[in-house]
């Protein structure tokens, strides 16, 4: 059985992410979507918030995706769930020498272990999470960058914060 495991702070999930997950998806059999619990980043949502966006937007179960959590690095918990594959999207060149540090990196702590990376559909390749979360925070529309109940949640989140 071919394991891959995707990566990332998911802080929110986008629609960029969603399409490496689809397309990750076939590729393996099983497909760990993994939240960073250390991330450096401060983030806008808690874990059980981006656990949940990730199991509503995905429909999990039923596609063979199974969403966790991992602290420390992820090399070591990739050995201890027999992950075969690291999933990383590379959304424009300026990713690439990032990528590919963390991917030498993650091969020397884990030599059995291959990286993967996935190109970005064009029309995703400017999204992150921070562009988002951003445009978000002033009442802009990113209807066409992440899901619905994404789109619903940073509503909620930057209404709190403003009124
Ligand atoms: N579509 C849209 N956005 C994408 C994307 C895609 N396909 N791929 C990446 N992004 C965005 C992310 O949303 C994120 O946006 P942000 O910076 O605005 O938050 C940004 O690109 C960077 O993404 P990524 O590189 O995946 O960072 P991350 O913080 O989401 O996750 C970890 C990085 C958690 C996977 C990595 O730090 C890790 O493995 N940490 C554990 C410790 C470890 O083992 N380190 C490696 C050994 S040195």
């Amino acid at each position: 059985m071919r394991i891959g495991i995707y990566p990332g702070s998911f802080d929110p999930l986008t629609n960029g992410h969603l399409d490496i997950i689809e397309r990750a998806r076939r590729i393996c059999d099983h497909l760990l979507v993994a939240v960073a619990r250390n991330s450096a980043k401060k983030s806008l949502f808690s874990i059980d918030e981006r656990l949940e966006m990730i199991e509503r937007c995905c429909l999990c179960e039923r596609n063979g995706i199974e969403i966790v959590t991992f602290e420390g690095l992820l090399a070591e918990y990739c050995k201890k769930r027999s992950v075969n594959f690291i999933v990383r999207g590379l959304r424009a060149i300026v990713d690439f020498e990032y990528e590919y540090a963390i991917a030498l990196m993650n091969k020397k702590l884990a030599p059995d272990i291959e990286t993967v990376f996935m190109m970005s559909k064009g029309e995703f390749s400017f999204i992150s999470s921070n562009i988002v979360k951003e445009v978000a925070s002033y009442g802009g529309d990113v209807s066409t960058l992440v899901p619905q109940f994404v789109q619903q949640k940073l509503r909620e989140r930057f209404s709190a914060v403003v009124v």
